[in-house]
């Protein structure tokens, strides 16, 4: 993963011209190194197996997860395009907001209708995107700068499980989005610790907005992460090439099969990868060689679906309060604008 050395500050105040984008890379030189190797030997080693997602993200990951949004039976992204198409007017109205923080940006493509917002409503200085892969955020804020040109992109590169406090210099009100249902990728106490270290990071006028998946038809929601193109599954082996180039793991990618199911009783989809041979892999950078049996599984993702109920009680725990909840015309994706609670 290479990466441009970035300002060392971020710098949220006016730009010349051509110096509108900055990336800062928050993540220390051994980050790949040491984060990667505990996550995978703790991983690993567990029983049942399993891998945490971040790790799907390298420049192919990120390609990969861009071709996922535009697959016939992966839903989510234009149920919330659809709700952003027609509530980013009445976002911008009520929030007002100088800064747009997002947080797991990707290609910021349904940012843009955030942007055109904001832009519009004449608030907007800056548009500051975090996310764990560089590419990702490399791509988007050169296409952003080229289409938007006042507007002023200061990108970081972090992981925002360990990392969320945004740039205390970026001008307020603030809304902070986190897009794409990724809340959905953490269980309920990783959630928790989230909004709770989200909330101490916001000022009073501050706003989060928060893209969550539904429960819906169990058939829907697992094609959804199991394509008939079988993206999702190149998607979900891509794991193993990271682990192969960075721990200089000997992974056969193929001879693991994508496996999507619904978690019934946790209401989620989770995704696996199954040994289809007994077999023995090998980590040298970490000392190990893990067996695994044939048909055992590793669990490499989770996808929550969420409730309105039970969704706007653990933001309340958290210091939040929901303010609007907004659903596309199929009820199947919830967009929802929630404050710090007084
Ligand atoms: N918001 C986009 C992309 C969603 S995919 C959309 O809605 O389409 C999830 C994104 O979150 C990816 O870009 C991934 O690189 C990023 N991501 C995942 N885990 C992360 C972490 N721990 N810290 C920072 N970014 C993360
Ligand atoms: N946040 C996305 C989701 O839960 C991420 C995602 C979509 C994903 N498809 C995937 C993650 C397949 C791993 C594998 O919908």
């Amino acid at each position: 993963m290479a990466r441009q050395a970035g300002a060392a500050n971020a710098d949220f105040g006016a730009h010349a011209d051509g110096h509108r984008f900055t990336l800062d890379d928050r993540l220390p030189a051994d980050h790949l190194a040491n984060a990667l190797r505990s996550d995978v030997v703790e991983g690993l080693t567990a029983s049942p197996k399993s891998l945490p997602p971040k790790w799907f993200y390298d420049a192919r990951g990120s390609e990969l997860f861009e071709e996922i949004t535009l697959l016939p039976e992966y839903y989510p992204t234009r149920a919330e395009q659809q709700i952003l198409t027609r509530r980013a007017p009445e976002i911008a109205a009520l929030t007002r907001a100088m800064t747009l923080f997002e947080l797991g940006s990707g290609s910021s493509r349904k940012t843009r209708l955030l942007l055109d917002a904001l832009t519009a409503a004449g608030t907007l200085a800056c548009y500051a995107p975090l996310d764990v892969s560089p590419s990702a955020l490399e791509q988007a804020g050169a296409a952003l700068i080229r289409d938007y040109p006042g507007l002023r992109v200061a990108a970081t590169v972090t992981d925002f499980e360990g990392d969320l406090s945004l740039p205390p210099r970026a001008p307020g009100p603030r809304l902070v989005a986190f897009l794409g249902s990724t809340i959905g990728n953490f269980d309920a106490e990783q959630r928790h610790s989230f909004f709770t270290a989200l909330r101490h990071t916001l000022s009073a006028d501050d706003v989060l907005l928060l893209g969550a998946d539904l429960v819906k038809d169990r058939e829907v929601l697992v094609r959804a992460y199991d394509d008939s193109q079988g993206v999702t599954a190149e998607f979900n082996r891509n794991v193993l090439n990271v682990l192969n180039r960075e721990l200089d793991a000997d992974f056969d990618p193929d001879a693991f099969e994508h496996v999507a199911l619904w978690n019934e009783e946790d209401e989620r989809i989770e995704m696996h990868l199954r040994s289809r041979t007994a077999q023995s892999v090998k980590l040298p950078a970490l000392g190990l060689s893990v067996d695994f049996e044939e048909g055992e599984r590793m669990r490499t993702e989770i996808s929550v679906k969420f409730r309105r109920d039970s969704l706007t009680e653990e933001l309340g725990r958290a210091g939040f309060t929901v303010r609007h909840w907004w659903t596309d015309e199929e009820n199947r994706f919830a967009l929802l604008l929630a404050v710090p609670s007084r």
